[in-house]
């Protein structure tokens, strides 16, 4: 496996694809431009979706990029797992109308196990349950074990209306010691030993408002493979918030509070709910987003207070998040 620091791993990644073709876009805005179904970008394609179905055109039919997130559907479980965030980056490459599952599946392998040498063994990947197409490709694949390959009913992405399509994720299995012990553990599973890492979309339908699939004309790829847990898996670190990505924001938060991560899981939780919130807070802030009784100005208040709850629940007296923010700017 093959060390990386996490801006080396986005650097790796967007050069990887830049090889295959791909024009490296920057991070577009959290702000949805024209586009009233989203309230925040929340996925690597959201900011892409007109390329995809065709309303625009885009600058280059092949598209990388390392985009910033802010998702709160996962808020409650922020702290509580390895790698449950509010904020995070989403490295992506993209494809619109030119390369396809042929391409896409290689590719990926090829990064993860070449690029960042992760061990072919541990690696499994899920399908949709009638992708056989997928399948074929993904047994294509050199070291991966045929019986690492699941179908699961899931396996199908969508963000409200707009572009979508069956999806195939990867994972790597962090060993037992990581996992729940049920029998039933798999890829999929909500505990932490197999983590999804990487997943690839079939971008193939148009979803109406009215729920209708509408075949788009032609087919994409859109990935989404997580900064942070990339990081943690290279970083050989328990959760993404030990890598260098995270790390030391909770160091900051143990010199203010004077307690030591690693104590007290109770206390752990807080730190780390701090070091994410902190993330999300810096990211809509720079994209001029401001603490306000509606919208995205509202979620920014709530994870505001959040962090400022879990602070005072450390002991942490007077005002702390602007150090915190400060932290996050140099990462
Ligand atoms: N849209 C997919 C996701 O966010 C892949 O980029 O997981």
């Amino acid at each position: 496996m093959n060390y990386m620091t996490g801006k080396e791993v986005a650097e790796a990644f967007l050069k990887f694809f830049e090889g295959k073709g791909h024009l490296i876009m920057p991070s577009f805005s959290l702000i949805p431009e024209n586009d009233p179904t989203l309230l925040m970008i929340g996925a690597g394609m959201a900011p892409l979706k007109p390329f995809f179905t065709g309303k625009l055109k885009p600058p280059c039919p092949r598209v990388t990029t390392n985009q910033r997130c802010v998702r709160t559907g996962d808020i409650e479980n922020v702290g509580r797992t390895a790698r449950h965030h509010t904020a995070f980056m989403m490295l992506g490459n993209f494809s619109f109308g030119d390369y396809f599952k042929a391409e896409a599946i290689p590719w990926a392998w090829e990064f993860l196990t070449e690029v960042c040498g992760l061990p072919r063994e541990k690696l499994w990947v899920s399908i949709y349950p009638n992708d056989d197409e997928a399948e074929q490709i993904w047994l294509k694949q050199p070291g991966l074990n045929p019986e690492h390959i699941v179908r699961l009913e899931d396996n199908f992405w969508e963000i409200g209306p707009g572009p979508c399509g069956p999806d195939s994720e990867i994972y790597i299995d962090l060993g037992e010691e990581r996992g729940c012990g049920k029998e039933t553990c798999s890829p999929g599973c909500d505990c932490d030993r197999f983590l999804e890492i990487w997943n690839l979309v079939f971008t193939q339908f148009d979803r109406t408002e009215d729920g209708e699939y509408k075949p788009l004309e032609h087919k994409n790829i859109d990935t989404g493979c997580g900064l942070e847990r990339l990081a943690s898996v290279l970083q050989q670190k328990n959760s993404n918030f030990e890598t260098d990505l995270l790390f030391p924001i909770i160091e900051y938060v143990e010199n203010i509070s004077g307690l030591k991560f690693g104590d007290d899981a109770k206390r752990d939780i807080s730190m780390k709910v701090i070091a994410d919130h902190a993330r999300s807070m810096a990211f809509m802030i720079m994209d001029k987003i401001l603490p306000s009784n509606e919208g995205r100005g509202y979620v920014l208040r709530r994870i505001l207070r959040r962090a400022i709850r879990h602070g005072r629940m450390l002991g942490i007296k007077g005002a702390f998040l602007e150090g915190a923010i400060g932290v996050v700017s140099k990462i």
